[in-house]
This record gives C-alpha cells, structure tokens and sequence, in this order.
C-alpha cells in the first residue's frame, strides 16, 4: 500500500452544510483538494466519509497527518 503524501501542510478551510456527506481524500493526490477525485485507485488508499453535524466553516487535513482524519489537529506544525 502506498504511502499518504502531503497535499499541503496547511488545512482547507470549507463551508459544509448539515447532513451532507463528503469524502475526504486520505491519499493526497487528489487534484481537488481536500475532497478525493478518484487518484487514489491502485494505491490501496480509499477516501474517508464524513458527514457535516452543523452548517459551519471547518478545516480538512491537508497534510494528511491528522489524529482526527479528516480534520486537521495541528499536527501540520510538527511536519518538516
Ligand atoms: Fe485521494 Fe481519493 S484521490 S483518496
Ligand atoms: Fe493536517 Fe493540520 S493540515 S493536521
């Protein structure tokens, strides 16, 4: 299985709507950050669901290194 790779070492800021599912991409080569758009296929990674509690502004993992997948938890700051 592949590796995750950084798509930045920053999160994604995103307004998501209550009840709405998104798949966050876990493998980092998405082109449509941070959401998966199907370039993980032959990796062996698969994106992560999520479903939105709340109509809010939050922050997906860009660095892929998040504890809390798919949002991010700091752990971008410890990245080299
Ligand atoms: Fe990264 Fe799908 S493109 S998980
Ligand atoms: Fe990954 Fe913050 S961007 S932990």
């Amino acid at each position: 299985m592949a590796e995750p790779i950084p798509a930045q070492k920053s999160p994604y800021g995103i307004d998501v709507v209550a009840g709405q599912e998104y798949w966050w991409c876990a493998c980092g080569r998405s082109k449509s950050q941070p959401f998966c758009d199907g370039s993980h296929r032959g990796t062996g990674l698969a994106p992560q669901g999520w479903t939105a509690a709340k109509t809010e502004k939050v922050w997906f993992c860009g660095c892929k290194s998040s504890a809390s997948k798919p949002l991010c938890d700091g752990s971008h700051n410890r990245l080299r």
